[in-house]
């Protein structure tokens, strides 16, 4: 059965109940999210062939410091950067390090900022110089598969109509989805109920109801959906090395839809494509 609970009468752990925040949330969350967007507004022309990836997590956790932020991430679960870049055929949770991007390789940067104590929790891909054609369409599509879930969150759907507007559109464009990873209850908490899958049938999952927060986060491969973590625990790559990318938006449900809490302030939602 699914419970929902006022937020602040919650205990502060994951328990399976929903939460349903209010406009004081609302606010919180928009502040938090909104730094989240401009450090990934400020990232893009940082992203350059050359340039490793330790050096944009650096940018994280310094960008997070002077704006009175921590990064989720940072000793969560034993995970150590500020941020996840996840290159090419990695499909999430790939770790910063020393390595330079490459023309042509297309990048997610995924960054949470605690603000308050409350977390603003988005990612976008960035194409590093000039990347092929293919590589284009599976971001234009990704980005577009985001949306179309985004544009499916309304009070009394459930959460599966997220998850079947995400796996039509992405099946429709030849392209699959990720099974493995999912979106999340956000707010006080980094990962909370509901998950939010991104396939499926609109039948499924619990009704949306003014108030909930959570996360959109679809994975979309060129190939196949399967991946694989590797050995350090956290890279999660496609099987069959195809490429795959990801776009995350944290959003509030409100009375006729939502609010999306992490839009680019510059118009970079979806940096390095067209329009
Ligand atoms: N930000 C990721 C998400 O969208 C979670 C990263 S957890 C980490 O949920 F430990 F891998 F950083
Ligand atoms: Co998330
Ligand atoms: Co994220």
């Amino acid at each position: 059965m699914v419970t929902y609970i006022e937020a602040f009468s919650a205990p502060m752990k994951n328990t399976g109940v929903i939460r349903l925040y209010n406009s004081d949330a609302f606010e919180g969350m928009r502040k938090a999210c909104q730094l989240t967007a401009r450090a990934l507004d400020e990232l893009y022309p940082l992203v350059q062939p050359g340039v490793t990836t330790d050096a944009l997590d650096r940018f994280v956790f310094e960008f997070g410091m002077d704006h009175g932020a921590i990064p989720a991430t940072l000793n969560y679960r034993g995970y150590t950067k500020s941020c996840c870049t996840s290159i090419n055929h990695v499909v999430c949770h790939g770790i910063p390090n020393d390595k330079p991007l490459r023309e042509g390789d297309i990048v997610n940067i995924d960054v949470t900022y605690i603000l308050d104590g409350w977390h603003g929790d988005s990612s976008r891909m960035y194409p590093v110089g000039q990347i092929k054609r293919a590589a284009e369409r599976l971001l234009e599509v990704t980005h577009e598969c985001l949306m179309r879930g985004v544009a499916a969150v309304k009070p009394g759907v459930r959460t599966g109509a997220i998850g079947e507007a995400i796996q039509q559109f992405a099946e429709a464009e030849r392209c699959s989805v990720v099974r493995d990873f999912c979106g999340h209850g956000l707010g006080r908490l980094f990962h909370d109920a509901p998950n939010i899958l991104h396939y499926g049938s609109a039948g499924e999952g619990p009704e949306l109801k003014e108030g909930m927060i959570f996360t959109i986060e679809p994975m979309i491969n060129l190939g196949r959906p399967h991946v694989k973590v590797l050995s350090d625990g956290w890279t999660a790559v496609t099987r069959d090395r195809s490429l795959s990318a990801q776009y995350e938006h944290a959003v509030g449900v409100t009375a006729d839809g939502c609010e999306i809490f992490t839009l680019s302030p510059g118009g970079l939602d979806r940096p390095g494509l067209p329009g």
